[in-house]
């Protein structure tokens, strides 16, 4: 049981449209809207005039206590997703990450261990991180029997996650099999793999390796040949972090011809640029060494032309943090340098700064972009993504008059950096509600460990069958 909550006087927005009205909130679920409730007694009232009222935030990206290149994610489940609850987001969809030749389903027994700790509702995609009969035939049980539907595969990574593309057809047609969906990071391992050796000859070894290494055609290329792959063998497909117009474009094309994709990008994509990488600050330039990696100046504008038609409709974060002293991992060698960045706390913020503030998104797309289109896609919509009666109490209540400067000193992500340190921005969310708990209560962060559910997550019947996101 929790407590009864009324939200009083905000602007309802989902993704399809926007209303004056107030909603209640009963024993973890949205019981009533309507333009005036009474309060049931003892209810706790947060008065939202002036504030938008939104679903909480579905984030479908997201690495917690991931062990990476030698060193484990700085944000555990709890860390991560408290910081998510700061930022108004109710859902993180996880990577399960198998060790080569482990079970995917001892994996899946150690993810739900970690996520134990979690305060807000999670779910789990899976990565192939190898492939055999033993990882085929388990799929069978993930997607059956523990509600794990998605499956990420890597073209990137020689040496350890890319997989070569007879084994990513098998699985392909696996995934087919089972109603699950693929998902791919699409970048051409091999061709990175030769610069990096290349850069590293000829004494290149500091973060702007990083970004040289992988040029924006290795992303062109992989997204191109995956969505190829994904056409013939006539299953849906996700690419996850688009960071490039040539990835962009690819998605475009085969959408417009019929084929089922659908792009995912990161609010980071969309404002920050390459020359990060130069900043003579090793800290600074290592802190945004993610794969793949900020573009060079043109992308983001690409990448808004891509959300802005709906081409791309998913948000994520890709959330992966590391601590400037684990990043130092890296001084000699950029190769060597952990791979991500955070950002699960500021997506929605940053999104709101970066779309609807310019003018460039709606508010009704601002919620298809953070939370409904992922509900959808990852089959936990209306539950989650809507403002119901019957779906979870998960909601954002966003005040676009409350500023706030960006920091790691002052953010929750437990780390001491951030790739927005020093952003103004004019709006924030000042109250989430997770489950009907009230976890973020102006600027009070009550996350408690292990509030969250896992939400086992269904087969992909509806998407096969043409259900898309909204493109409001
Ligand atoms: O650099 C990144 N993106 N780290 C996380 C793993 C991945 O590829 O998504
Ligand atoms: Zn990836
Ligand atoms: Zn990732």
């Amino acid at each position: 049981m929790t407590d009864d909550i009324l939200i009083r006087g905000g602007l309802l927005v989902t993704d399809q449209n926007s209303r004056r009205a107030d909603l209640l909130c009963h024993d973890g679920r949205i019981a009533a809207i309507g333009e005036t409730l009474e309060a049931p007694a003892g209810a706790t009232i947060i008065d939202a005039g002036g504030c938008l009222v939104m679903p909480g935030g579905v984030d479908p990206h997201t690495h917690m206590q991931l062990p990476m290149m030698g060193t484990v994610v700085a944000d555990d489940f709890f860390t991560g997703t408290a910081a998510a609850a700061a930022g108004g987001t109710t859902t993180i969809l996880d990577f399960v990450g198998p060790d080569r030749a482990q079970s995917p389903l001892d994996a899946l027994a150690v993810w739900h261990e970690r996520a134990r700790q979690a305060t807000i509702d999670y779910g789990f995609h899976m990565t192939v991180s190898w492939w055999g009969d033993r990882f085929s035939s388990e799929m069978a049980s993930l997607v059956h029997d523990h509600g794990v539907t998605s499956f990420k595969f890597f073209l990137a990574y020689k040496g350890g996650l890319m997989l070569p593309d007879e084994d990513i057809l098998a699985a392909f047609l696996r995934c087919r099999e089972l109603g699950a969906l693929p998902q791919m990071h699409a970048e051409n391992g091999e061709l990175i793999a030769y610069l990096q050796a290349k850069l590293r000859t000829e004494g290149v070894l500091s973060p702007k390796g990083h970004a040289l290494s992988r040029p924006s055609q290795c992303e062109g290329e992989a997204t191109g040949r995956a969505i190829t792959m994904a056409e013939i063998v006539d299953v849906p497909l996700y690419v996850v972090h688009v960071s490039t117009a040539e990835a962009a474009e690819a998605i475009a094309k085969a959408q417009s011809r019929g084929v089922r994709v659908i792009g995912e990008t990161l609010p980071g994509f969309l404002a920050i640029d390459d020359s990060v990488y130069s900043n003579p600050d090793f800290d600074i330039a290592a802190g945004h060494v993610m794969s793949p990696p900020y573009r060079p100046a043109g992308h983001p504008e690409a990448l808004w032309r891509a959300v802005e038609t709906g081409v791309l409709s998913i948000t994520g974060t890709d959330h992966c943090c590391f601590t400037r002293a684990q990043k130092r991992l890296g001084a000699d060698d950029f190769t060597k340098i952990p791979n991500g960045c955070g950002g699960v706390e500021d997506r929605m913020n940053m999104l709101w700064e970066l779309g609807v503030r310019t003018g460039r998104l709606s508010p009704e797309r601002f919620v298809a972009l953070t939370s409904a289109n992922a509900a959808r896609i990852f089959n936990l919509w209306p539950r989650k993504g809507a403002l119901q009666v019957g779906a979870d109490a998960d909601i954002a209540i966003f005040d676009p008059a409350r500023g706030k400067t960006i920091q790691a000193a002052t953010q929750h992500q437990n780390t001491d950096f951030s790739v927005w340190e020093g952003r103004r921005i004019a709006g924030s969310v000042v109250h989430t509600l997770a489950g009907g708990r009230h976890v973020w209560a102006d600027g009070d962060l009550r996350a408690k460990p292990g509030s969250g559910r896992y939400l086992a997550r269904q087969p992909f019947g509806a998407v096969y069958g043409g259900a898309g996101t909204s493109r409001n």
